[in-house]
């Protein structure tokens, strides 16, 4: 029997639904192939803040370092600005604990999309920075400035993760760039990626700008293995993947720290989705694929391939589908249905 302790952070609105909704999924994975996952469960969110004053507490990250791994389920609630909830508490642990690879596979379940990639984001730099400040407030020359910070040592690490990936799934690189426009933090990015390919014979790279990758991804979306991006253009590449895809209820996330000085962090892309939550419609698939993702960053790639091919008969050989996917299930429903498909 292997044993795990998971810290769970539900966090708010869809998240703590489908939180449960994976629980109870690894609970039937873990009566499969004797693995013991016992969980800690964190009640930081936003209901938090608005109690306490903080999404977490100051020691918060002392009390999940030691655990294997971190699963999340989304933050962000109505009475708490955006950026004080995620800057409280998910983007100081992916930085705290330098999972700098966010890593985000996207692909069609039920066979009728052609789509089949996974998004190299790089997570703890780029675009997402504190650098910056809101200067003259109150006057007509009010403004507000923000820096990127690109790294060579951040961009390399993210560029070289990729690579590795493209080089095991047959040598298809894109690198998502905008040296047009913007041009410090972009011609850099590309000189350390046309630095590192060089290195890779057998990897083919293409650089795309960000805004035509957008529209080719729609139009074409199988051109595509593996895209490395900066943090922001990860970002939105993730959900425009995973809608062209089918929904963004569908996509999965690990933030990765290859080095394992660190716990990982898995949760699923989307967010905690207000306009539906509390309902029971949320869809568990991106939650549950992010499980299989864990499941294998644990060393159970038996475990994980059984959930996956769960999660995949559902959607072959059944019509249980929650809303965002036109159908009628509630997450209660579709998870039942991955556990009876395991
Ligand atoms: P969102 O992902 O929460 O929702 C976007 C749209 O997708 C909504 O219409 C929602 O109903 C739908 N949707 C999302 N997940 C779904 C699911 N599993 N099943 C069915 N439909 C789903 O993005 P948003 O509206 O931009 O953000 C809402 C809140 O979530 C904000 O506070 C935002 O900051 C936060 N957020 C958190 C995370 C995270 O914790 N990782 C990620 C993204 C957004
Ligand atoms: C995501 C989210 C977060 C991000 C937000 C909520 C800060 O959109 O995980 O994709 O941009 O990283
Ligand atoms: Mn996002």
């Amino acid at each position: 029997m292997h044993s795990h302790r998971i810290a769970v952070i539900p966090g708010d609105g869809i998240g703590v639904e489908v939180c449960g909704a994976t629980r109870a999924v690894l609970d039937a994975v873990g009566r499969r192939h004797a693995i013991a996952l016992t969980y800690d469960e964190f009640d930081w969110s936003c209901a938090r803040y608005l109690a306490e004053g903080a999404m977490m507490p100051a020691n918060g990250l002392d009390l999940i370092r030691h655990h294997d791994a971190i699963f999340l389920g989304a933050v962000g609630g109505p009475g708490v600005p955006d950026h004080v909830s995620l800057w409280g508490l998910l983007i100081p642990i992916r930085r705290g604990f330098q999972q700098f690879v966010n890593l985000r596979p996207i692909r069609g379940l039920d066979g009728r999309q052609a789509i089949d990639l996974v998004v190299v984001r790089e997570n703890v730099e780029g675009e997402y920075s504190e650098i910056g400040g809101r200067l003259y407030q109150g006057t007509p020359a009010e403004m507000a400035v923000q820096e990127s910070v690109f790294t060579r040592p951040g961009v390399t690490r993210i560029v070289d993760y990729a690579l590795d990936l493209a080089e095991r799934r047959g040598g298809r690189l894109t690198s998502a760039t905008k040296s047009n426009g913007i041009i410090h933090t972009m011609p850099f990015w590309d000189e350390i990626v046309a630095e590192r390919v060089a290195e890779r014979p057998a990897v083919t790279l293409r650089s795309e700008h960000i805004d035509a990758l957008c529209a080719k991804l729609v139009l074409d979306p199988a051109q595509f293995d593996v895209i490395v991006a900066s943090n922001l253009f990860g970002d939105i590449l993730s959900d425009l993947a995973a809608a062209v895809a089918g929904s963004i209820g569908l996509a999965p996330a690990a933030n990765i720290d290859p080095t394992h000085a660190y716990p990982s962090m898995f949760e699923p892309v989307h967010g905690s989705a207000p306009d539906i939550a509390g309902r029971g419609i949320a869809n568990p698939v991106g939650a549950i694929w992010t499980a299989t993702m864990m499941l294998d960053h644990l060393g159970h790639p038996e475990a994980s391939a059984n959930l996956m091919a769960a999660i995949e008969s559902v959607f072959t050989t059944t019509d249980v589908r929650t809303p965002d996917l036109g159908g009628k299930a509630g997450t209660e429903d579709m998870t039942r249905a991955i556990i009876e498909a395991l």
